[in-house]
Order: C-alpha cells, then sequence, then structure tokens
C-alpha cells in the first residue's frame, strides 16, 4: 500500500561562497553572477526543510525516530556549517556551489542514510528569506 504520510524537519546551518568559473573571463563571471562573484566570497544563513516518508510503525505510530534523524543529518550539515564551501569543501571546488547544487549534495549524502522503511522524500533549501531550492532525486 502507498504510504502518503511525511515529516518534514528544518535544519539550519552557516556557509560562504563565490560563484566562479575559470572557463570564463572576469567580465563573464561578472555578467553571469553578479555580485555573488565577489572575489572574497560571501556569507548565507541556510535553512534546509528535509522531508522524509515511509511506513507509520505500528509500534511506535512514526515514520522515523526524531534523534536518529537529527543526529544523521547533523552529520552531514556539520561538515558544511561555517565553510567557505568552494574553497574547504572538495566537491563544491569544481562544482559551482550554487543554491541547486547544494541542494543535489544535501540529497546525494542523504539518500542512502536514512534507514528504511523511511526515505528521504523531498529537500527544500532556503537561501535567503526570499529564494529556495526544491531537489527530489531518483529513489
Ligand atoms: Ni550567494
Amino acid at each position: 500500500m502507498e504510504e502518503n504520510c511525511t515529516l518534514t524537519k528544518i535544519y539550519s546551518f552557516s556557509a560562504a561562497h563565490r560563484l566562479h568559473n575559470d572557463k570564463f573571463s572576469e567580465k563573464e563571471n561578472k555578467e553571469i553572477f553578479g555580485k555573488c562573484n565577489n572575489p572574497n566570497g560571501h556569507g548565507h544563513d541556510y535553512y534546509l526543510e528535509l522531508t522524509v516518508s515511509g511506513k507509520v510503525a505500528d509500534d511506535t505510530g512514526m515514520i522515523i525516530k526524531l534523534d536518529v534523524l537529527d543526529s544523521i543529518v547533523m552529520q552531514v550539515i556539520d561538515y558544511l556549517d561555517h565553510k567557505r564551501l568552494d574553497v574547504e569543501i572538495d566537491h563544491f571546488v569544481n562544482v559551482r556551489a550554487s543554491g541547486e547544487n547544494i541542494a543535489k549534495y544535501l540529497w546525494d549524502k542523504l539518500v542512502d542514510k536514512i534507514p528504511q522503511p523511511a526515505y528521504l522524500y523531498h529537500i527544500r533549501l532556503w537561501e535567503t528569506s526570499e529564494n529556495y531550492f526544491d531537489y527530489r532525486g531518483e529513489k
């Protein structure tokens, strides 16, 4: 039977980045990335809304234990917290640390860590109070 209950938890972390691509000229980088190309980077307070789905267990009435979910997510987020993503995190040295790519990174890091029968359903990453990125990968 298809389960249609989800659980969403919100986590936050702070990180800095610079959007830049060596393939482009200095002028092109400025045109494409605007302020986000600032050579010394800039920071964001990111909010991650993480949604899991799965069977509601009869004995607990829950999809997943919250402390289990928290420890899985915090481990991934702590690695990024207070870092300059495009300098300190290998993954983002050659992959632009855009909201789109950070959302995908978080999905890829988390999708296999959520214990079954729960599973990762959706990720929403707020970069500012005015924009967010939704990501839902395979599986
Ligand atoms: Ni930015």
